[in-house]
C-alpha cells in the first residue's frame, strides 16, 4: 500500500498545521518537527508545545534529534507514553548548526558502532515501553522505531550506505524514510530516487521504505512512484506548507486513476469544519485560500506560546504566499508583520486588492 506522510519541518510541523491537514482529509502519518532530546528532558517552558497531540494524536511520529544516545533513549521512552505511531531518529538534517553538534546527519558520518549504540539504546527504550504497557493489559499500539536519513556525506559510497542501512534494520529499525541527497546537496538539486528503489527492494517484505524529496503535485508524484515502485509511500514536506490540501489532492487523484487506494481516502470528510473548502458538484473542492491563511494564524494563537507567534506565522507564509499572483509582494508584507493581528489584517487586505486570488478548485 502506498502511504502518504507529512514530513518533519522545524517550526512548521506542529499541531496548528496538522489541524489544517486534517480538515482537508489528512494523511497517514504526521512526523513532528525535530524535538531536541536533551531540551525535551528539561521540561522547559516551551517543550510541551512540541508534543501537543489532541489533533490526530494516533497518527503522530515523534522525531528526535540529539548528539548523545543516552538522553535520546530516555526522551524516546517518555515520548512513547504520549501515544502515536512511534519514534523517528533524525539522521538526515544537514543544517550546519545541527551537524556540528553531532546531531542530524552526523549520525551517518560518525563511526558506525556509535550510531549502532544509539539505535540499540532507543530500541531498548521502546521495547521496554511496549512490554510494560502490554503487561499492564493496555491496548496501546506497539510503538515503532523509524529513521529518516539522507545518502550521507559527499564522499559516500553505495556499499557504505547500504551497510549503514543494514545496520539500522538489523538493530530493530522498522521504517526508513530516504531523502536521497547528500549532506551538502541543496533542495533545488534533483533527488536520486533510484537509491530509494534500491533500498526498498533490499528490504522488500521486511520493512517499508518511504520516498521523500521534490514531490509537489500529481505529475511529480507519478514520476516518484514510477521511479521507485517498490517503495511503500511518499513523504511531502515543503509543498504541504504551501498547499496544505495537497494530501487530499493526491488521495483523490490516486483513487480516480486507480493507483492503489490510500488508507486515508476511506475517511475523507464531506465538508470543511472551519469554512476552508466546500465540495463542488463534480466532487472537486473549492478552497478559500484567505480562510486557510486565517485559520493557520488562529491555530498559531491556539497552539503556540506567544514567544513563537512571529516565527511560526512567518515561516508558514514564506511558503504559502507562493500560491498567489503577487506572491513576492504579499510575502514581504507578511514577513514584516510583528503581531498575529497585523498578519490577519495584512492578509485580508491582499484579497481586497486581488479578489481573483481567493478561491481555487482542485
Ligand atoms: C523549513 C524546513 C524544516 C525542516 N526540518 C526538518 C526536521 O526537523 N527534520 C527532518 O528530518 N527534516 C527536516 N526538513 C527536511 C524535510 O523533511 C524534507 O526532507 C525536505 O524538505 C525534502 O522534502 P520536500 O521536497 O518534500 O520538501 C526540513 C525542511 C524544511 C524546508
Amino acid at each position: 500500500m502506498n502511504k502518504l506522510l507529512a514530513g518533519p519541518m522545524a517550526t512548521l510541523s506542529h499541531q496548528g498545521l496538522r489541524k489544517i491537514y486534517e480538515d482537508f482529509g489528512g494523511c497517514d502519518e504526521y512526523y513532528t518537527e525535530m524535538i531536541n532530546a536533551s531540551s525535551y528532558l528539561t521540561h522547559g517552558q516551551f517543550e510541551s508545545y512540541y508534543t501537543l497531540n489532541e489533533i490526530a494524536g494516533d497518527k503522530i511520529v515523534w522525531q528526535l534529534t540529539g548528539k548523545d544516545s543516552e538522553p535520546m533513549a530516555r526522551a524516546a521512552k517518555e515520548l512513547c507514553a504520549l501515544g502515536g505511531i512511534g519514534i523517528d531518529l533524525n539522521m538526515g538534517c544537514s543544517a550546519p548548526e545541527i551537524v556540528k553538534t553531532g546531531a542530524g546527519i552526523a549520525w551517518m558520518i560518525k563511526p558506525i558502532e556509535e550510531t549502532k549504540r544509539l539505535v540499540c539504546e532507543v530500541r531498548n527504550a521502546i521495547d521496554s515501553y511496549n512490554s510494560q504497557t502490554s503487561a499492564k493489559g493496555n491496548v496501546h499500539k506497539k510503538q515503532r522505531l523509524s529513521v529518516k536519513l539522507r545518502l550521507g556525506d559527499e564522499n559516500f559510497t553505495e556499499a557504505g550506505f547500504f551497510k549503514f542501512c543494514d545496520m539500522l534494520v538489523e538493530n530493530g529499525v522498522e521504517q526508513l524514510v530516504l531523502h536521497p541527497r547528500t549532506r551538502k546537496e541543496k533542495l533545488a538539486r534533483p533527488p536520486r530516487y533510484h537509491y530509494v528503489e534500491d533500498l526498498a527492494k533490499r528490504f522488500e517484505n521486511k520493512i517499508p521504505v518511504i520516498l521523500n524529496g521534490n514531490v509537489k503535485d500529481k505529475e511529480s508524484y507519478d514520476f516518484a512512484i514510477k521511479s521507485s515502485p517498490a517503495s511503500s509511500g511518499v513523504m511531502l514536506a515543503r509543498i504541504s506548507a504551501q498547499k496544505p490540501w495537497i494530501f487530499r489532492e493526491l488521495t483523490e487523484y490516486t483513487t480516480v486513476s486507480d493507483i492503489e487506494k490510500k488508507s486515508c481516502s476511506n475517511i475523507l470528510p464531506k465538508s470543511s469544519e472551519c469554512g476552508m473548502w466546500e465540495k463542488t458538484e463534480d466532487s472537486k473542492i473549492r478552497i478559500d485560500r484567505l480562510q486557510v491563511g486565517l485559520e493557520y494564524i488562529n491555530n498559531v494563537r491556539l497552539y503556540q506560546p506567544r514567544e513563537f507567534y512571529e516565527t511560526r506565522m512567518q515561516r508558514f507564509f514564506a511558503y504559502y504566499c507562493d500560491n498567489f499572483s503577487f506572491g513576492h509582494y504579499i510575502k514581504s508584507k507578511m514577513l514584516n508583520c510583528k503581531t498575529l493581528e497585523d498578519a490577519e489584517a495584512t492578509f485580508k487586505s491582499y484579497f481586497d486588492q486581488i479578489p481573483d486570488d481567493r478561491f481555487i478548485t482542485v
